[in-house]
C-alpha cells in the first residue's frame, strides 16, 4: 500500500461509542512478537500465518517500542522531526511488525477487532487476511474480524510506520513514541448509544432497536428519541452523581452511568446547569516514565486523585482524546474536561504555514474522521463539556468542515479552538499564555477589535478561558494568584488550565529522567518537555502545591479589628456543610490551642475564639478540612487554610552592645570572617547571583546576568575598620570589565548575651538597568557542621516573591538534602522565605526581622553547572545563602514574566542577621 496517502485508513467500521457491553470480548495484550526494520518496505511475509516468528523479541502491547530497547525516542516541540513537504517521509521510517497469536474461545462466532491507539499508521491482517489500516494515533479504530476468524488458533498481526502522511497532523509537543500504545481486544459487540441528559432531568437516547432502563429513576423500555422528565440530581464535577442506565438490544446490553447536565453560555459567560463555571483546570499529557503514553488505568487513577486533591475541577486533554478510561474516572470522581481532537500542524508556523493541512482540501477527510471518532467515542460523558477541534494547527477551512460536522452531530457542548483567534469556528475566545493585563483587558470586554466587524461582535459575546497559562516549568510558575484573582472577579472569565500537569521525563540509568537531546537526537527541544505540576513520578513539585491554594474553593479572610473570619463559599454548586473548620493558636509555630469553628453552610463571619496575648510570635490559622470521607479523599483532607497574625507582647529590648567581639574570629589584615563559634566559615559575603531558573533563562534575563558578569563577581576590601567591640570591613563587589559594582560594608557587633551582630550596608554604583537575580549574603561551613534545619518562618516548601503561596508561617524542620527541590533540569530552589530564625546546629541566625534562607550541599556554580540531578554531588561544605530579596519567578519559559512589583532591582539596602550560639 501507498504509505503517502492522504486518506485517514481502509475497511474501518463506522465509529462509535467507547461502551461497556456484556458482549464477549477477548483481550488480546500481553506479550506479542516484534520485528523493528529500519524502513517501510520490509517483505509482508510476516502476515502469513504459517510464518515463523521464533526468532524475533518479545514486546509487551501495549507499548512503545523505543521504550523496549528498539531504537530510541525523540523529543521536538514545534519542530517536525523529518523534511516539511507533505504527505511525504523519510526513508528512514521505523517500523515495526507485530504478531499474536490468539485461542479463539469455544462457541465464539463473529466481531470486531478494535485497537484504542497505534502511532502512527498501521495495518492489521487476521490469519493472512489484510483488514485494513488506519491512522490517528490516539483514536481508535475497529474492523470486522468475522469473516476471517476461524476456530481455534489465529494470527494477528500488525504493522506500524512511526512516519506518514498522518503524522503532519501530530505535531504536538512530547516525545515523539510509535507503537501500538493502547488496548487491542477482539469484541463482539457493535451497538452505539448516544445519550441526551440535562440538568432540569430531560432524558433520550439515540440507538436503533435498543431500549433503555434507568430502574433509580423508574425509567423502564425507554425508546430511542423519545423524551421524559425526571427528577434527576445533576452531574457537577463537584457532585458527580451518576446513574447506572442499560440500554438492551437484541444481541447485547450496554452499561452507561448517566450524568444529568447542561452547558450553556449566556451573556458572554459559560454556564453549567444555569450557574457560571469557573474551571480551574490543568493541561494533562498522557505520561508516564517508564510506559510513555502506554498509561495504566492506576496510572490514570492517579492523575485524577492527586488533581482533585489539589483543588483542580478541569482538564484540558492535552492535545488528544486520552485513553477511554480515563473520562470514566473523570465522570465518576468529578473533573470538567475540554476533549481535544488529535490534531496538531504546529511545525508548518516554521515554514510560514505553507502548505499547512488544515487548509489543505486534500487532508479535509483525515480531519473529519478525527474528529468523528473523537465525538462517537466520547458523547456519553457527562465530564465532557467542551469539544476542541485541535491545538496549533493554524487556520483554515478544514475547521469549518470539523466545526460544521460537529455542530450538527452534538449541539449539546460548545467548540473550544485556540488557533484561530477570529474564533470563527468557536463558540470561546480562548487563548494561551495571555499576560494579566490582557486577561483583564478581555475580562472587562475591552480587548483590540478584530477587523472584521461581524467576527468582532461575535467573540466580544464569548466567554474567555485561557486554554494554556502559567508555563510550569522548572521553578515556577508565578503570578497563578493574580491570575485566579482575575478569573473570580470578571463573569466573563470562565477559569483556564495551567500548563502542564506532568514532566515528560523518561526514566534513565544515569540521567534519572532523560530529556531531549538524551538519546542523541539531532534536533530536539531539551528540557521544554520538563514543565509539569508534577514531577515525572508523579511527586507535587511547588508549583501544584501553589495551585491548589490559588484553586481553594473556600476563601477565608479575617477583620483587621481581630476577631472575625469572613468565609465566602467558592464552589460553584454546592455549600460548605461537607467541611468542618478549625481554628489553631500557634506561638513561635508550637500549638497552644485548637478549637472547633462553626461555620455556616453558606459561609459568612465567624467569631474566633479569644487568645490572650503573650510573649513570643502568634499566629492564628483556619483550615477547612473534609468532614467525611470521599471518593478522591480522606475526611480530615485540607480544602482551603488562612492565617492571620495575632498580638503578641513586644519582644524584650536587645540586649546591650559588647564592649568588645568574641564568639568570632576575624582575619587581622583583611578582617574575613574565619571562624563562628568555633566553626569554619567561609563569608559571609555578598551575593547577587542565582542558578538561574527555567524562566529566567527564556526571559533573557540570564543571558543579561551573563554579559554583566553577576555570576563571577570580584570583592575588594577597602578599609577594615575597628572601633570598641565593633568591627567594620568596607568593600567594593563588582564584575571585571565593567564600571558598576556596589560598595558593601559588612559591620560586625558582639551583644552582651554572646550573640554576634551583623549589619550590611549596600550601595550600588554605576548603570543598574536590569533586574537582579538576588541580594543577599553566602557563606559555607564544613560539611559536618549542619544536617538539619529547623526554622520559624514561612514553609515547609519553597517560596519566591511571586510563589509559595503554600508556604505558611510555622515552625519547619528538614535536613539540607530535603530543603532541595529536585528540579529534573537543576536550577535555584529550595529558598525558604520569612524566616525569623533558624537553627543550623552550632549557631541559630535571626533576621531582624526576617530573612531568606537557602542552604545546599553544592554551590550555585555547580548548580547552574548541572544538567540533570545526578550530575549534584554532595561535595564537603554546606553553602548558606541568607537573603534579603529575590527577583521574581514568573513564567517567561511561556507568557509573561514576573509582574513589575516582582523585579529586583539593585538599591541601597540595609539588612541585619544575628548569629546566637547553640
Ligand atoms: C503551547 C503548546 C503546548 C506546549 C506549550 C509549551 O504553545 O500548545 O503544547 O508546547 O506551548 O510548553
Amino acid at each position: 500500500m501507498e504509505l503517502v496517502t492522504f486518506a485517514p485508513g481502509s475497511g474501518l467500521l463506522a465509529p462509535r461509542a467507547a461502551l461497556r457491553s456484556d458482549a464477549p470480548s477477548l483481550d488480546l495484550g500481553g506479550t506479542w512478537r516484534f520485528r523493528l526494520s529500519p524502513s517501510a518496505d520490509a517483505p509482508e511475509d510476516f502476515a502469513d500465518p504459517g510464518y515463523d516468528d521464533s526468532g524475533w523479541a518479545e514486546l509487551p502491547v501495549p507499548s512503545h517500542w523505543p521504550l523496549h530497547g528498539h531504537g530510541a525516542p525523540a523529543y521536538t516541540n514545534v519542530v517536525y522531526p523529518f523534511p516539511v513537504d507533505p504527505p511525504y517521509v523519510p526513508d528512514e521510517n521505523p517500523t515495526g511488525d507485530h504478531r499474536r497469536v490468539f485461542d479463539l474461545p469455544e462457541g465464539w462466532s463473529g466481531g470486531r477487532l478494535r485497537f484504542e491507539g497505534a502511532d502512527s499508521l498501521a495495518r492489521v491482517w487476521l490469519n493472512g487476511h489484510e483488514l485494513g489500516f488506519w491512522t490517528g494515533s490516539r483514536l481508535p479504530a475497529e474492523f470486522d474480524a468475522g469473516p476471517w476468524l476461524r476456530p481455534g488458533r489465529n494470527v494477528l498481526a500488525v504493522r506500524v510506520h512511526q512516519w506518514s502522511a498522518a503524522s503532519y497532523l501530530e505535531d504536538q509537543d512530547m516525545w515523539w513514541l510509535p507503537g501500538i500504545f493502547r488496548d487491542v481486544t477482539l469484541t463482539r459487540s457493535a451497538a452505539d448509544v448516544f445519550v441526551h441528559a440535562t440538568h432540569d432531568g430531560r432524558l433520550s437516547f439515540d440507538g436503533a432497536g435498543g431500549r433503555l432502563d434507568l430502574p433509580e429513576l423508574g425509567v423502564a423500555g425507554l425508546e430511542p428519541g423519545v423524551e421524559v422528565r425526571v427528577a434527576a440530581e445533576p452531574w457537577t464535577a463537584e457532585t458527580p452523581r451518576l446513574y447506572d442506565a442499560t440500554v438492551t438490544f437484541p444481541e447485547e446490553t450496554v452499561r452507561l452511568r448517566v450524568g444529568f447536565r447542561t452547558v450553556s453560555i449566556e451573556d458572554g459567560a459559560l454556564l453549567a446547569n444555569g450557574r457560571p463555571l469557573l474551571l480551574k483546570g490543568v493541561n494533562r499529557h498522557e505520561f508516564d516514565p517508564r510506559r510513555g503514553r502506554a498509561v495504566t488505568r492506576e496510572t490514570m487513577r492517579e492523575d485524577v486523585l492527586l488533581m482533585k486533591r489539589h483543588n483542580v475541577n478541569a482538564v484540558r486533554t492535552s492535545h488528544y482524546p486520552p485513553h477511554p478510561a480515563f473520562l470514566d474516572l473523570c465522570d465518576e470522581l468529578g473533573l470538567w474536561v475540554i476533549d481535544e481532537c488529535d490534531l496538531e500542524t504546529h511545525g508548518f508556523e516554521r515554514v510560514g504555514w505553507r502548505g499547512n493541512p488544515t487548509d489543505d482540501p486534500r487532508y479535509e477527510a483525515a480531519l473529519l474522521d478525527r474528529m468523528r471518532r473523537m465525538v462517537e467515542r466520547d458523547k456519553n460523558h457527562p465530564s465532557v463539556v467542551m469539544w476542541s477541534l485541535g491545538n496549533e494547527a493554524g487556520v483554515g477551512r478544514n475547521l469549518g468542515v470539523m466545526a460544521a460536522w460537529t455542530r450538527e452531530r452534538d449541539p449539546s457542548r460548545p467548540l473550544h479552538y485556540e488557533g484561530d483567534r477570529s474564533c470563527a469556528h468557536t463558540d470561546v475566545y480562548s487563548r494561551m499564555y495571555a499576560s494579566h493585563a490582557e486577561v483583564e483587558a478581555i475580562g472587562r470586554g475591552e480587548e483590540d477589535p478584530l477587523e472584521d466587524p461581524a467576527l468582532d461582535a461575535r467573540r466580544r459575546a464569548m466567554p474567555f478561558l485561557q486554554c494554556e497559562y502559567a508555563h510550569a516549568m522548572g521553578n515556577g510558575p508565578g503570578g497563578l494568584a493574580e491570575y485566579q484573582e482575575l478569573f473570580e472577579r470578571y463573569p466573563r472569565l470562565a477559569g483556564g488550565f495551567v500548563w502542564e500537569w506532568i514532566d515528560h521525563g523518561i526514566a534513565h540509568p544515569a540521567h534519572d529522567f532523560a530529556y531531549g537531546g538524551d538519546f542523541g537526537e539531532p534536533l530536539h527541544d531539551g528540557n521544554f518537555v520538563i514543565d509539569g505540576l508534577v514531577f515525572p513520578d508523579r511527586t507535587p513539585s511547588p508549583g501544584l502545591l501553589d495551585l491548589n491554594k490559588a484553586f481553594e474553593p473556600v476563601r477565608i479572610t479575617f477583620a483587621a479589628e481581630g476577631g472575625v473570619a469572613r468565609v465566602v463559599n467558592g464552589h460553584g454548586f454546592r455549600d460548605l456543610s461537607h467541611l468542618r473548620f478549625t481554628a489553631t493558636v500557634e506561638v513561635e509555630g508550637e500549638v497552644v490551642a485548637e478549637h472547633p469553628l462553626e461555620v455556616p453552610p453558606d459561609g459568612g463571619e465567624v467569631r474566633l475564639p479569644g487568645a490572650a496575648a503573650g510573649p513570643g510570635e502568634r499566629w492564628l490559622t483556619v483550615r477547612a478540612l473534609l468532614a467525611a470521607d470521599q471518593p478522591w479523599a480522606p475526611a480530615g483532607h485540607e480544602v482551603a487554610w488562612s492565617q492571620t497574625r495575632l498580638p503578641s507582647d513586644p519582644p524584650a529590648p536587645a540586649g546591650r552592645t559588647a564592649a568588645t567581639l568574641s564568639g568570632a574570629e576575624f582575619e587581622d589584615r583583611s578582617g574575613r570572617l574565619i571562624r563562628l563559634f568555633g566553626v569554619e566559615v567561609e563569608g559571609p559575603r555578598l551575593d547577587l547571583w542565582r542558578a538561574p531558573t527555567d524562566n529566567d533563562r527564556y526571559s533573557g534575563l540570564e543571558a543579561r546576568w551573563r554579559a554583566l558578569g553577576l555570576h563571577r563577581l570580584t570583592h575588594r576590601t577597602d578599609a577594615v575598620e575597628r572601633h570598641g567591640g565593633t568591627l567594620t570591613v568596607r568593600t567594593r563587589v563588582a564584575p571585571a570589565a565593567g564600571d558598576l559594582g556596589m560598595r558593601a560594608a559588612y559591620r560586625w557587633t558582639a551583644a552582651d548575651d554572646g550573640a554576634l551582630l551583623l549589619r550590611v550596608d549596600v550601595e550600588p554604583e554605576g548603570d543598574w538597568s536590569d533586574p537582579i537575580p538576588r541580594l543577599g549574603l553566602t557563606m559555607t561551613l564544613p560539611g559536618a557542621a549542619v544536617d538539619r534545619i529547623t526554622w520559624f518562618g514561612r514553609g515547609p516548601g519553597e517560596a519566591y516573591p511571586d510563589t509559595g503561596l503554600a508556604a505558611r508561617v510555622g515552625r519547619w524542620s528538614a535536613t539540607i538534602e530535603e530543603l532541595q527541590t529536585p528540579y529534573v533540569r537543576p536550577q535555584e530552589n529550595g529558598h525558604r522565605a520569612d524566616v525569623r530564625w533558624a537553627d543550623l546546629g552550632p549557631f541559630r541566625v535571626s533576621g531582624e526581622p526576617l530573612f531568606g534562607l537557602t542552604a545546599r550541599r553544592w554551590s550555585t556554580a555547580e548548580l547552574a553547572a548541572a544538567r540533570h540531578r545526578p550530575d549534584l554531588t554532595p561535595g564537603d561544605r554546606v553553602h548558606l545563602h541568607l537573603d534579603l530579596a529575590h527577583q521574581g519567578i514568573g513564567t517567561a519559559t511561556c507568557g509573561p514574566g514576573p509582574l513589575p512589583r516582582y523585579d529586583l532591582y539593585a538599591r541601597p539596602a540595609t539588612f541585619t542577621l544575628r548569629f546566637t550560639p547553640a
